[in-house]
């Protein structure tokens, strides 16, 4: 009852303090006029998302041009706060817009966020950081778009044992018929970072290449952090290190920094996750072996899609390949020297 108190009074205040036309969201005519789509992100500085943000906004203005409706996209950072996020979420409800899309600080917090969205009836769609399945299930309008994070691990791995197979010397480097290596990874808890450093080292045992841990440590998917802990691991461990596997690019690139910066000798082979512009273009000069491209246009356009379905109330579900009534999942691809400018003239589509 007190709870039920509170949104009233949040509902009476956000009525007061907005304008008239933006609390008309067209609902009430049957037909929608405007699309309000409100978006908090776990934070804005992230490389990847930030530039899914810039492919949604994107697609939004495509979308107002060709249906003549106007979409309001809000995107709020979360700034690495949980509660700051749900006060975000809290607001969008409160305004009475029409999807919220939550790429989650703490993804195991998600069933607060789902019974919120289903006391008022308005559409969920997490993205990025995956909730559970349990929370996803508490009900039929919570919906996760992102990627199946395994297999970016075991194509990552799949490029290492490849480039095993075709020049050994260049990976192995001691010849001792095993990869020894170190391992920057992702948020702890994020399921990109276990899933990857899970199936990546799985992939390459799984070619039957046997593998020796140097070192593995978080980097909190940041390109700084990336090259402090490489830094360290070129002090103690020097020309032993072979290959560095990243759960992202961002850590990829700042293992180059490391490299660069120690004007060391040493050349290990480097692999990440992302394919971003940088990540692609350190393919191209040679200092990144390899990368597996996550799809941050898909699935910025498969957030949108979703989204503007669910607003206005048009079915194409058959169309957004729904798996399982919850899930979207955009392919990744394994990127290499070979393919390096294709997944680059896509970026800039
Ligand atoms: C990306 C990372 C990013 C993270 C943020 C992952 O899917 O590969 O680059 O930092 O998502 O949640
Ligand atoms: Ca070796």
């Amino acid at each position: 009852m007190k709870s039920f108190i509170r949104i009233m009074a949040l509902v009476l205040l956000t009525a007061m303090l907005l304008p008239m036309s933006a609390c008309d969201s067209g609902r009430t005519s049957g037909k929608v006029e405007t699309v309000k789509i409100g978006i908090s992100l776990y934070r804005k500085d992230d490389t990847f998302v930030a530039s899914l943000c810039t492919y949604l906004e994107k697609v939004a203005k495509q979308k107002e041009a060709e249906s003549g409706k106007k979409i309001v996209v809000n995107m709020v950072d979360g700034q690495s706060s949980q509660a700051l996020q749900n006060d975000q979420v809290d607001s969008f409800i409160s305004q009475n817009y029409d999807v919220v899309c939550v790429n989650m600080v703490d993804r195991t917090a998600a069933a607060v966020i789902v019974d919120k969205a289903k006391a008022a009836n308005i559409p969920v769609i997490f993205f990025n950081r995956e909730p559970v399945e349990e929370d996803l299930r508490l009900w039929e309008r919570a919906y996760y778009v992102g990627a199946d994070a395994a297999e970016s691990g075991r194509l990552q791995g799949q490029i290492i044992a490849e480039g095993f197979a075709k020049n050994r010397a260049e990976i192995d480097k001691n010849g001792d018929g095993k990869i020894q290596y170190v391992m920057l990874e992702g948020e702890q808890g994020h399921q990109d970072a276990l899933l990857r450093t899970e199936y990546s080292i799985k992939a390459v045992t799984g070619a039957g290449i046997q593998v020796e841990k140097l070192a593995n440590d978080t980097a909190n998917w940041q390109r700084a952090q990336g090259s402090a802990k490489m830094t360290q691991w070129l002090a103690k461990f020097g020309s032993r290190i072979e290959v560095v596997f990243c759960n992202n690019d961002d850590m990829a690139l700042g293992a180059i920094d490391a490299l660069k910066d120690s004007k060391s000798k040493v050349h290990p082979v480097i692999v990440g996750v992302d394919a971003t512009e940088s990540g692609l273009n350190a393919i191209k000069d040679g200092s990144m072996f390899g990368t597996v491209f996550n799809d941050a246009q898909g699935q910025a356009k498969a957030i949108f899609d979703l989204s503007y379905a669910l607003a206005s109330g048009e079915s194409q579900s058959s169309q957004l390949n729904i798996q399982s009534g919850h899930y979207i999942r955009i392919p990744y691809r394994a990127v290499t020297e070979s393919n390096a400018d294709e997944i680059l003239s896509i970026l800039k589509e």
